[in-house]
Formats: C-alpha cells, sequence, structure tokens
C-alpha cells in the first residue's frame, strides 16, 4: 500500500457509479481508504446496499464502506430509478443477498476524519450529489488545505443537461452542496461533465471486448435498461460511461485535456436550478475555481477500463 495513492469513492451507485467502483478496486492502483455513499440515484440505503453488492462481486470486502446523507442539503431526494432500474444497478445483482453492511461512522466525518489523518495524501473521486462533500466542507473548512485534490462528476458547460434541458443529474439533485464545493477554495477541484462522458460510449462490442466472464455478464446485465434507454433516445445500443471516467482520472489525467475557469451552479432559478455556468471569457472576474475536462481520448479510456476488467 505504500506507494499507492490514498482513495475515497463517493457514490450514489447506480448503474455507472458500480462500475467506477470495479474498475478503482480492479485497478489495484489505490489504497482504498472506504466508500461514502449518498442519496443520489436512489436512496442512501439503497445505493449503499449496491456498493455493498459490487465489492462482494470483486472480493474486495474488506473495503469500508460508510453510509452518508439520506437527502441534499435542502431539498427532496430526486431519484432515477427510470434510468437505473428499481434496484439502481438495472437488477444485476438482485437476488444476492450480502454479507457485507455498511461500517459505523456517518460519511462526511469519515472524510474529515481521512484527510486530517493524512493530510495531502487523500485524493477525494465523487459520482454523486456533493451533499457529504459540502457537509464535510461546513464542519470542518480547513478541510480544503488538507486534500490532495478532488474529482466529481457532476453538470455540464456546452451542452445540454440530462434531467432538465440545463441541468446534469448530480448537480440537479443537490445544487446547493455543488455550489458549496465549488465555493469552498479547494486547490485542485476536477469536473468531469456531461461534455466529456457522453463521448465515452460502452458499446456491445467493447462490453465482448471483456474476457473476465463474471465482470462480462455482470456489466452487460447491469447496464441493459441504461442502454436500452440510450437507444430509445439515440437509436444507438450504448452507455455512457460519467462515473467510470471520473474515477480513472485518479489513475491517469492524460486521458482528458483541461483548462481552468471560474464555475458556479443556480440554485434560485424557476427553470434552471442546477445549472452549471463556466465564466469561458473570464467575465466575472473571479478566481478561476475548477480544472473543466474539455475533452477526452476515448479509445484510450476504454483501454484502460477493458484491460483493467482483464486483469
Ligand atoms: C450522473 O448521474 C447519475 O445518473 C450517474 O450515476 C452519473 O453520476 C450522470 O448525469
Ligand atoms: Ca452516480
Amino acid at each position: 500500500m505504500a506507494n499507492k495513492k490514498k482513495l475515497i469513492l463517493d457514490v450514489d451507485t447506480g448503474i455507472d457509479d458500480a462500475i467506477g467502483i470495479l474498475l478503482a478496486v480492479k485497478s489495484q492502483q489505490f489504497d482504498m481508504l472506504g466508500m461514502t455513499t449518498v442519496c443520489g440515484n436512489v436512496s442512501v440505503d439503497a445505493a449503499t446496499l449496491n456498493t455493498c453488492k459490487v465489492l462482494e462481486l470483486v472480493e474486495a470486502d474488506d473495503i469500508p464502506v460508510i453510509k452518508g446523507s439520506a437527502t441534499p442539503l435542502l431539498r427532496a431526494p430526486h431519484y432515477e430509478h427510470r434510468v437505473h432500474g428499481e434496484d439502481g444497478i438495472g437488477g444485476a445483482l438482485k437476488d444476492v443477498e450480502p454479507k457485507k453492511t455498511a461500517d459505523a461512522g456517518f460519511a462526511p466525518d469519515f472524510i474529515i476524519d481521512q484527510v486530517m489523518q493524512y493530510s495531502k495524501q487523500v485524493t477525494l473521486v465523487l459520482t454523486g450529489p456533493l451533499t457529504n462533500l459540502a457537509l464535510a466542507v461546513k464542519k470542518c473548512p480547513e478541510l480544503i488545505h488538507h486534500v490532495k485534490e478532488v474529482i466529481f462528476m457532476g453538470g455540464v458547460v456546452q451542452g445540454q443537461g440530462n434531467v432538465t434541458p440545463v441541468a446534469e443529474f448530480n448537480t440537479y439533485a443537490d445544487p446547493e452542496a455543488a455550489k458549496l464545493v465549488l465555493d469552498a477554495g479547494f486547490p485542485t477541484l476536477t469536473q468531469v461533465g456531461l461534455d466529456v462522458t457522453r463521448k465515452v460510449l460502452l458499446t456491445d462490442e467493447r462490453i465482448d471486448a471483456i474476457q473476465n466472464e463474471t465482470l462480462a455478464h455482470y456489466i452487460r446485465e447491469s447496464t441493459s435498461i441504461y442502454r436500452q434507454r440510450y437507444f430509445e433516445r439515440n437509436g444507438l445500443w450504448a452507455c455512457a460511461m460519467h462515473d467510470p471516467l471520473a474515477v480513472s482520472l485518479a489513475i491517469d489525467k492524460q486521458l482528458v485535456s483541461t483548462q481552468a475557469f471560474h464555475v458556479d451552479v443556480e440554485t434560485k432559478s424557476e427553470f434552471c436550478d442546477g445549472q452549471m455556468i463556466c465564466d469561458f471569457q473570464h467575465q466575472w472576474k473571479k478566481e478561476r475555481n475548477v480544472q473543466v475536462c474539455t475533452d477526452v481520448d476515448a479509445d484510450a479510456f476504454f483501454d484502460l477500463l477493458i484491460n483493467t476488467m482483464n486483469a
């Protein structure tokens, strides 16, 4: 573990969160301090159960799972069962009863404890609404100086939203948390938005390249509903690997191009709540608070994903 990156993965597991978990664990690149769960695609209890199931699938049930916030900071939960299925992971592990259960503790406190214990060593990757990190920063504002880096999947800066015409799900589900995290002053904050995640499409061909039968079977089955939905909208059997792309950047930043901008999130609008606004022309004259992913090498990402699953 000595020279492995210390990682906390914050998830609302979720079909694509689950594949992000598989990537993080199977890559063997990380000293996994823990998985923290949050209300998002599904309830925090369902996200926790799904996380435990996925960890058991890859015999990684020694990784701590700590349950987090059951609601967004101020709003009611907005679940996405239409996209992720009744259980949140496309029904692929619906009959599995994991032995693993959540460990004691509350995710925001766990994040604070670990980051302060391992100052400047912990990478945080967040693939759900930013509620847990927002709560952690509220309780311990100096946390920002002790995190190594933060990478989050959320928002879209140049395209359409996936929940409303302008908002991506994670920033829509808890816009106040997203705003708080963006405004907190993290020295290294990378945003992985729909602008790039829509370019990493898991197709049948790519699933066929996974030779590990257990994982290929799981990924094919769990993404079936997700790919069906994409087909209905776009005429192609595929689904976007939003959350795995965020995880992959903790392994290899060269997969994307980034540019620093000032970024904020709308919280007070009838039509635009959850919209991410990127000040491309520096018109607000505010500090550039986010490394925005502007492009991705999709083939290189899938090489990493598939090779990791086959390792
Ligand atoms: C994000 O929202 C969720 O549905 C996915 O898990 C991903 O984190 C994409 O907008
Ligand atoms: Ca997610």
